[in-house]
């Protein structure tokens, strides 16, 4: 296991019709609530990933892991998706989590996987898990 961080863009906005309707402040505080005292995880502030279309925006980032950034949270009710992601992310090697084993909240709203610095070949995960994610 190793230590695993949250990234929430605190400069996030959802919008509907134009109009913010739920900020990445929000989110934050939400997020750093759900993962208070989890082992290994901590949750950190960013302002902009460059996915400002999709806000609000939440990246997870951990030592010889691959990095999820998923967008498109419009509510505090997500908090706990996040920190439930959080856990199983941190537990896996490389970080690879499939479609099914990620909480309810968190499908449809993966914007992109990075490989781990440092890594020169492919599969860190089966491309089979990869799924298209839509
Ligand atoms: S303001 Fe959050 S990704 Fe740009």
């Amino acid at each position: 296991m190793s230590d695993v961080t949250i990234y929430v863009c605190k400069t996030c906005g959802f919008k509907q019709d134009g109009e913010v309707t739920y900020t990445g402040e929000s989110l934050l505080a939400a997020t750093d609530q759900a993962a208070n005292g989890m082992e290994g995880i901590s949750v950190r502030p960013v302002s902009c990933m460059n996915n400002c279309d999709r806000g609000c925006t939440v990246a997870f980032t951990g030592p010889g892991k691959l990095t999820y950034v998923f967008g498109d949270f419009s509510s505090d009710d997500i908090a706990v998706d996040l920190a439930a992601y959080a856990e199983i992310y941190r537990d896996r090697e490389g970080g690879a989590v499939k479609l099914g084993e990620r909480p309810q909240g968190l499908k449809g709203k993966i914007v992109t996987r990075v490989p781990p610095f440092g890594f020169s070949g492919f599969p860190v995960m089966d491309p089979k898990d990869a799924e298209a994610d839509a």
